[in-house]
């Protein structure tokens, strides 16, 4: 039993029940809060999406968060917001403009496209359609209302396009824009305050320092857990890393980047830091779920899931990281490449958590890319994926990091073909051979999304587009084939 509270659209919510509870569960059984609706359970449909708030420095940070993944111990000091909380005597511009371009049609999928595009408004950058259809990308509407449904966003960007930038921060200007526009209720004002007093009165109960040894099964975004295992966690002891701020942030430190285990991935992707290093690390993450899934998803439950088809892992590989493990008064660093040792089998005991993932900052003269196929451009687990770090001086390759997945039973760094390119010079032919390199060091399988064969064919294939990617100038495609 928890004994905690939280604040549940204009009111504070206490909550006794299991910590392991799923939030959609709670809202619609126990409060009668039926407008999120109980869709696939697995984070894929949107129509149980809130708007979770936390409270930071310099205010309260609302991201769309789908509620049957999300369990209650991690709702504890926050603001959750559903369609009940957004419902004022008039339709808000959003609903209106939902309403008059024909896009509600069966009115399941509608609360959770409102919560979605609101948290577009609230999201804090520029307001472009694209990033528009992008908060809707873990939205389904199966009735095909995708034309209407484009149109209300674009009537939304014109009517809010003077809404100042924020840098992805929290904004209490912004919500106060938004309150004025009737976008959001008035009580989202006192927010700010009622809730710090909230998290003050809860704070004393957050889980743990970095380094406490592990007695309880460790959820990061609980992305993957709660899609397997949510009967089973439901009553057992968790620990909820997000709850921890020395878990959180991204700093550099001398020549290496680190990220707190518990950073998500959407801050992670929007961090000013990251941005400057890996410009196009945005573009990847986008090929990654959703975006309610990637403001809970985290670097460390991506490795220690440990599928070979893990998109960040692969990533990681390549960018030559290590993960910081601790245990009670012990900390190690581990290799990412030394970490996986056979099909979720992990260097990692089990009482120890990742607190923190490091990586060599990179330098002027680095390339980064990331190549992933699936059955679908976004929100798909790969048939194939690859990603490369090159350092190149001179047209010359002086470093090189080669990882795939879903070509092997775990992601797996390519040893051979990384060790191959050290020295080589950029062309076709390096690009050639370090394919064929690649070709002969992975062990596929067959499964739903791909044969053997397939993928054998396939990472070859990865291999030269990070060339025509990364080298345009001096790798052309009909010198490949
Ligand atoms: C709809 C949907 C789409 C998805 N699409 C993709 C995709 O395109 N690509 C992809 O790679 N993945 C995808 N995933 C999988 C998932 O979102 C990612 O693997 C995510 O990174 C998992 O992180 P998490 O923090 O949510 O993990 P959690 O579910 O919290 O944890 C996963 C495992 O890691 C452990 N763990 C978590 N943090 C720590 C820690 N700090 N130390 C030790 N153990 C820890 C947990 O105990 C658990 O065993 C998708 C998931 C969903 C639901
Ligand atoms: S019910 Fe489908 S995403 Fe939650
Ligand atoms: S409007 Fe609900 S599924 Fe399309």
């Amino acid at each position: 039993m928890a004994g905690k509270s939280f604040f549940l659209n204009d009111r504070e919510q206490a909550y006794s029940g299991s910590r392991g509870a799923l939030l959609l569960d709670v809202l619609r059984d126990d409060l009668g809060l039926t407008g999120t609706k109980d869709g696939c359970r697995e984070g894929d449909c949107g129509t149980c999406v809130v708007l979770l708030g936390e409270s930071q420095p310099d205010g309260i940070c609302y991201r769309t968060v789908n509620s049957c993944l999300l369990p209650m111990g991690d709702v504890n000091g926050r603001h959750v917001v559903t369609i009940e909380g957004l419902n004022q005597p008039d339709l808000s511009p959003v609903q209106q403009a939902l309403l008059d371009e024909g896009a509600i049609q069966c009115g399941f999928c509608t609360p959770g496209l409102v919560i979605s595009l609101t948290g577009f408004l609230l999201g804090g950058a520029l307001i472009s359609e694209a990033d528009g259809i992008a908060a809707l990308g873990g939205n389904i509407c199966r009735c095909t209302g995708h034309v209407a449904i484009r149109r209300a966003i674009a009537r939304l960007c014109e009517q809010f396009r003077d809404l100042e930038p924020t840098e992805g921060k929290p904004s209490s200007e912004r919500i106060a824009a938004l309150v004025a526009a009737k976008v959001l209720p008035p009580y989202f004002l006192d927010v700010p305050k009622r809730l710090r007093n909230l998290t003050e009165a809860a704070s004393t109960q957050v889980p743990g320092r970095a380094g406490e040894a592990r007695s309880s099964i460790p959820v990061g975004g609980g992305t993957d857990l709660f899609v397997t295992q949510a009967d089973k966690l439901r009553d057992a002891e968790l620990t909820f890393l997000s709850q921890r701020a020395d878990l959180q942030g991204i700093r550099l430190k001398g020549d290496v980047c680190c990220i707190g285990a518990a950073t998500p991935l959407s801050a992670i992707e929007a961090s000013p830091i990251i941005r400057r290093m890996l410009p196009d690390l945005g573009r990847h993450f986008s090929r990654i779920a959703s975006q309610p899934i990637r403001n809970r998803a985290t670097l460390a439950g991506n490795i220690v899931n440990a599928s070979p088809a893990g998109d960040l892992s692969v990533m990681l590989l390549a960018l030559n990281a290590s993960a910081v493990l601790a245990r009670r008064d012990r900390q190690r660093t581990v290799l990412l490449r030394d970490f996986f040792r056979g099909y979720k089998v992990l260097d990692l005991a089990a009482d120890e958590i990742i607190v923190e993932i490091r990586f060599p900052i990179p330098e002027a003269d680095t390339h980064f890319n990331f190549e992933k196929v699936g059955r679908r451009e976004y929100l798909d687990i790969a048939g194939a994926s690859s990603a490369i770090r090159l350092r190149v001086q001179d047209a010359r390759i002086v470093e090189a990091h080669v990882a795939a997945g879903s070509v092997a039973p775990i992601p797996l760094y390519l040893r051979n073909t990384s060790a191959f390119l050290q020295g080589k010079p950029i062309s076709a032919t390096t690009a050639r051979e370090a394919a064929a390199i690649a070709a002969g060091e992975i062990s596929p399988m067959s499964d739903v999304r791909g044969s053997a064969e397939y993928r054998r064919a396939l990472l070859p294939r990865l291999i030269l587009a990070h060339f025509l990617t990364l080298f345009p100038e001096r790798v052309r495609e009909e010198e490949l084939v």
